[in-house]
This record gives structure tokens, C-alpha cells and sequence, in this order.
């Protein structure tokens, strides 16, 4: 079985086999970069701060090397300078103080801009969803989607608000530090920047190796998404085929996947932070021993020495920070890629401005129309038919025939490949796809509530008040349970649970009727009621129809006899058009399937034959 995974990231391809692709974390945060254009000022505001803070941190062991000196100078001669030594140790603690303001200021900064980036990419790809095509979602996982909202987003905003403001504090107290050393000796500072820029060469070496990691783990954390929202959306037909020891397999291979991913990251972006001090202490031995040799010849104080130790110590933050942040940052970059994937798809062509049909009155043709799902497939051949305004069309034929994919066309979920569909004589081509889509009022084939009450899922996009939610409810037989429901229409409808098959098919079609819409399309919107209901609600049907343009698609044939109009679907072409006696009067496609559900001998001899032959009689 091929695995349905997604092929927006680049990482999967059009067979759902997985390939890694290194691509540069540069151009994603190239992308995160842009997102901060927007809030320039905060930014700047809160980097600025980050200035602040490190030029108090790096001022301090100037004036600590001043005590120093102050005390060691007292003990020789036996008076230390106390106002002085107050006097700069005052200045110290303002220092610390204004740092630690300087601190809290881009902190709350950051944590609000790193929010706003999160909202803004997630809204970007809230209205990217409505531009992507509906071929887009047939070839991904609804859960590596969601996983692009929700955890890649995440990451990136906690990379931002914890690590960003870090990462730059680092560099900037590291080229501070440098700075404040090189003007208090340059062979200290010498001896302090060749030793920490071994420890940064041999990282640079561990944080390219680790960015694989992190993209993997990235998109494993998608897959698991993926794998959990299909799994518990069906989880009583998991449970129905006992298939949880073989979910249990997928998902302890994702999961598997998942730790061996995260403890590759985690493991080798631990190393940085040892790799760092290991270099940094070596650091503090090389300033000790050669510190003291310039102490013995004279050419330093010890309080420069001190002052060295201290700066050995601020060196350390700085790249302690910067190997810690890298890891946030490695793995925002690969949130970002993948956000970045999604927000560059395909998508449908742009909306035009649209043309309108003014006061709709109904005509609709199909024209040679030819359409595949996939490349180099035909499941609609050359379909032509035309309906006159406010006929009742019926659209019958076997299971796979094309039925819901003429639905599909109409409303423009799919663009045909070739041929046209003309509503009152205008392509629907040359319609904007919501105007396009308003024109109808549709039942789909699979009832779809979402979580509200039940009157909001009735009214959904209509303003009806509750006396019209309450007539349509009539309409078509659910004032019963509407009554029998202790919260009535405020009970609340959580994923569609608590209502049986037939039951979420009613309040689709009570939806339906609140909509006034000139055209109908009802995708076998009875297929689950019992017939005494389905005789009602055809009756509620059919007073709406009334002067409306109607598609029926139903496989019941007793819903679509008094169609204007039967489609009789085979394979993707039209087999038989016409009315139902007409259609009965000849010898094909139409007669055979009536005869298989009225005629008691016909019907016995198909399910005689289904038994002995194994496959549907022509
Ligand atoms: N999203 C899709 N991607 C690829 N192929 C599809 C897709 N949807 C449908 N098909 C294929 O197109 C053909 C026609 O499907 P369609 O849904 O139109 O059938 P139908 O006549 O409505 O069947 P049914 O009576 O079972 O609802 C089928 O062979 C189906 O496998
Ligand atoms: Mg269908």
C-alpha cells in the first residue's frame, strides 16, 4: 500500500516516498526575517535593548579591575580607599541594574513580537488554504497540515521570543567583550579569542551536521500529526477491524522515528554547550599562566588579570548563549521551511473579478467536457448535456461512474481539462469560484456537521430565525427529536457524534432548505433515511425545487423518477439521457438498473448471478 503522504515539503515524493533534500535554513529564516519587517520598530527597540544590556555587562569588569586595584594597593599600604571602592561599586550595581530593566524590556518585547510572527504566519496559511486547490488536500496528510499551524509555527515563535534576543545578546557581548579586552591588553585578548575560536570552529562543525536532524524531526512530528488525526477521526472503524495492533505498528514506527530524530538533534547540539566550556576553561588556565608571567615582568597589574578572569567569564555567556540558541534556531529554520513549502504551493488560478449572471435563471450545459483526476486519466469523457432553467436533473449510474465528479466541475472544486459548463450561456470559467458557488445550494454525499449547536449547524450561512430552523426541522422529520433533545436546537453537536447516519443526513438537508440559493444539488442527500422519511423529506424536496434548477444524484431510483431530465452515467460518458418511461421504454443501462431494484425476478437473478459469476451482470 503506498503511503498517502504529502509532496508540498519537497521532502515527498509524488510516489510518498520520503527524500531528504537539504535546502538552506538561511532562505527560511530569509522568510521569518520578512515577518519581522513588520513590527521594524519593536524589533529594532528590543535588539537596541539587547545593545544596552551588553555594553552594562561588558562595562563592569573595568570598574571591578578598578576595586581590585584600589584593594591590592591598600594592603601594601595599609589604607584603602573605601569612598572610592563605594563609589564604583555603586556604579557596578547601577550598571547591573539598568542591565537586568534592559533585560525585562526585550523579553516582554520579543515574547509579544514572536506571538504576532506566529499569528501572522498562521493567517497566512488560513488564507493560502482558501487559494490552494482541492487536488492540493487529495495528495496530503490533513495532520501534516495541521502540524504546519500549530507545532512548525510554535517552534518558530519559541525560537524568536526565547532564543533570537539571546543569539544576538551573545554576538553582541562577544564582539563587545573583544572590543573592551583588546583596549585593556591585546596579548590577554590574544591568548582569550584564540582559544574560544577553536571551541567556535569545531561547533560551526556540529551545528551544519545537526540541521538534518532537526528537518527530520520537524517533519516527523508532521507525520505523527498526521497519523494520530486519521487514526482518532476513524477510530471506531479501527476498532471495528481490530486494527489497533496494526496502528500500533505505524504508530510505534513514527514514534520511533520521532525519539531517534529528536535524540540525534538534541544529543549532538548537547555537545555545543561542553564543547564551549571545555574551551572556555582552557581559556581561564591560558590567561591564569600567561597573565601571571606579564605580572612577574611587570607589564600587567593583577588587577588586569582579574579583569581577564572576568572577561573569560563574560566570554563563556556569550557563547554558552549562542551554542544553547542555536539548537531553537536550527529548529525554527526547519519549521520555517516547511511553513515556507506550504505557503509556496500551487495554487488555483487567481479570481478573477468575475462575470455575473445577473438575476440567475438556471440554463446549465456541459460542452465536451473532459476531466481526470490525475495526469493521463480520464474519469469524465466528452460529457455533454444541457439543462433547461428549472428542470429537476437526475444523475444516475453505477458506483465510481462520475457522478459526484460532474458535482465537482459544476461548483468548481476541480477545473475541467477540457470542453466548458455554461450557466444562463456564461462559462463558469469566467465566474469568481464564490460567486460561482453561491449560486447553489448543495447536500454533499458525506454529511458534514461541525462542532456548534444544533441550530447553528441548520442556520449555518443563513440568518434564519428559529421559526424557520423549526419549520425546515419539520420539513424534514426532526421536530421529533428536536423536541425529544432536553437542549433542543442549543444541543450541542461535538464532531458530528450523538447523531445517528440518517440523522446528520436530515439536518444537511433542513441546512439546505434555509438556503436560497437558485440552484440545487443534492449528492445522494437521502441514502441513509429510512423510506417513510426519505417520502418526506422528497416532499420538502420538491417544494423547494420548485422553479429551481435541480441536480439529483441518488442510486434509489424512486427518488428520481419525476426527474424532467435522468443522466444515465457509465464509465465517465452519458450512456442514456432522457425521461424515465422514455428511458424505460428502451433496452439499456437505465432499464437494466431499474429492473435490479422493482422487478423482484430481475433483482433475484443479478443477486443469483452476483453469487455464481462473483462480479454485476452488464
Ligand atoms: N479526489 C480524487 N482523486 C482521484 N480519483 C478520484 C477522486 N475522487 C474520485 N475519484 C475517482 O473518480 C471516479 C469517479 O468518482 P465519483 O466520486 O465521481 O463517483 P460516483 O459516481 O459519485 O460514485 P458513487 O456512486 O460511489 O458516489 C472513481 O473511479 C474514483 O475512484
Ligand atoms: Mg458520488
Amino acid at each position: 500500500m503506498v503511503n498517502r503522504v504529502p509532496n508540498i515539503d519537497g521532502g515527498y515524493s509524488r510516489k510518498g516516498v520520503l527524500k531528504d533534500k537539504p535546502r538552506s535554513m538561511l532562505k527560511s529564516w530569509k522568510m521569518i526575517l520578512l515577518y519581522l519587517k513588520n513590527h521594524k520598530a519593536v524589533f529594532l527597540f528590543s535588539m537596541f535593548m539587547v545593545g544596552v544590556e551588553s555594553l552594562l555587562t561588558v562595562f563592569a569588569p573595568n570598574y571591578i579591575s578598578e576595586i581590585t586595584d584600589l584593594i591590592s594597593d591598600g594592603l601594601y599600604s595599609g589604607v584603602i580607599d573605601l569612598e572610592k571602592v563605594s563609589y564604583y561599586g555603586l556604579i557596578i550595581l547601577g550598571l547591573y541594574l539598568f542591565g537586568t530593566i534592559a533585560m525585562f524590556l526585550r523579553n516582554y518585547l520579543m515574547a509579544d513580537l514572536s506571538q504576532h510572527v506566529a499569528r501572522e504566519m498562521r493567517n497566512d496559511m488560513q488564507e493560502k488554504m482558501d487559494r490552494l486547490p482541492l487536488k492540493f488536500f487529495d495528495t496530503c496528510r490533513k495532520g501534516d497540515v495541521m502540524s504546519r499551524f500549530t507545532n512548525d509555527a510554535d517552534t518558530v515563535a519559541s525560537a524568536l521570543n526565547r532564543s533570537m534576543a539571546v543569539f544576538v545578546h551573545g554576538i553582541v557581548l562577544l564582539v563587545l567583550c573583544s572590543a573592551m579586552m583588546l583596549l585593556t591588553d591585546v596579548t590577554l585578548s590574544a591568548v582569550c579569542m584564540i582559544t574560544v575560536f577553536a571551541g567556535m570552529g569545531l561547533s560551526s562543525i556540529v551545528v551544519k551536521r545537526t540541521q538534518k536532524y532537526y528537518r527530520s524531526q520537524q517533519r516527523n512530528l508532521g507525520r505523527m500529526y498526521g497519523f494520530i488525526s486519521e487514526l482518532y477521526s476513524a477510530h471506531d472503524i479501527a476498532m471495528a477491524y481490530s486494527a489497533s495492533r496494526l496502528n500500533k505498528k505505524e504508530f510505534d514506527s513514527v514514534n520511533e522515528e520521532l525519539r531517534a530524530s529528536g535524540f540525534r538533534s538534541e544529543i549532538t547540539m548537547g555537545l555545543l554547550p561542553a564543547v564551549m566550556r571545555f574551551f572556555g576553561n582552557l581559556g581561564y588556565i591560558a590567561v591564569c599562566i600567561v597573565g601571571s608571567v606579564m605580572v612577574l615582568e611587570g607589564s600587567i597589574t593583577i588587577g588586569t588579570v582579574v579583569a581577564f578572569i572576568f572577561f573569560v567569564k563574560i566570554y563563556m555567556g556569550p557563547l554558552d548563549m549562542i551554542s544553547s540558541s542555536l539548537g531553537n534556531i536550527q529548529a525554527a529554520g526547519a519549521g520555517a521551511e516547511r511553513i515556507r513549502d506550504f505557503l509556496s504551493a500551487e495554487e488555483m488560478d487567481p479570481e478573477k473579478e468575475g462575470v455575473t449572471a445577473g438575476s440567475v435563471r438556471g440554463s446549465v450545459e456541459f460542452r465536451n467536457v473532459c476531466f481526470g483526476y490525475l495526469e493521463g486519466e480520464e474519469t469524465l469523457k466528452n460529457l455533454t448535456f444541457s439543462v433547461k432553467p428549472g428542470q429537476k436533473i437526475a444523475i444516475v449510474g453505477h458506483t465510481g461512474a462520475g457522478k459526484t465528479t460532474i458535482v465537482n466541475l459544476l461548483m468548481r472544486f476541480y477545473e475541467i481539462g477540457s470542453g466548458e459548463i455554461t450557466i444562463d450561456g456564461i462559462s463558469i470559467g469566467d465566474m469568481s469560484r464564490r460567486y460561482l458557488r453561491s449560486l447553489f445550494c448543495i447536500v454533499l454525499q458525506d454529511s458534514w456537521l461541525f462542532d456548534g449547536t444544533l441550530r447553528e449547524n441548520i442556520a449555518y450561512c443563513s440568518d434564519a430565525g428559529d421559526a424557520e430552523i423549526l419549520e425546515a426541522c419539520r420539513s424534514v422529520g426532526l421536530d421529533r427529536l428536536v423536541e425529544s433533545l432536553p437542549d433542543g436546537l442549543d444541543t450541542r453537536i461535538r464532531s458530528g457524534t450523538g447523531f445517528s447516519g440518517g440523522q446528520k443526513q436530515q439536518i444537511c438537508i433542513a441546512r439546505a432548505l434555509l438556503d436560497k440559493s437558485p440552484m440545487l444539488i443534492l449528492d445522494e442527500a437521502t441514502s441513509s433515511v429510512d423510506t417513510r422519511t426519505e417520502v418526506l423529506i422528497q416532499n420538502a424536496i420538491d417544494r423547494l425545487a420548485a422553479g429551481r434548477t435541480s441536480f439529483v444524484i441518488a442510486h434509489r431510483l424512486s427518488t428520481v423518477r419525476n426527474a424532467d431530465l435522468i443522466l444515465v452515467i457509465r464509465d465517465g460518458s452519458v450512456v442514456q439521457m432522457g425521461t424515465h418511461s422514455s428511458l424505460l421504454e428502451k433496452d439499456g443501462e437505465y432499464r437494466r438498473i431499474y429492473r435490479s431494484q422493482f422487478d423482484p425476478l430481475r433483482s433475484f437473478t443479478v443477486k443469483y448471478q452476483v453469487l455464481l459469476t462473483g462480479s454485476v451482470p452488464a
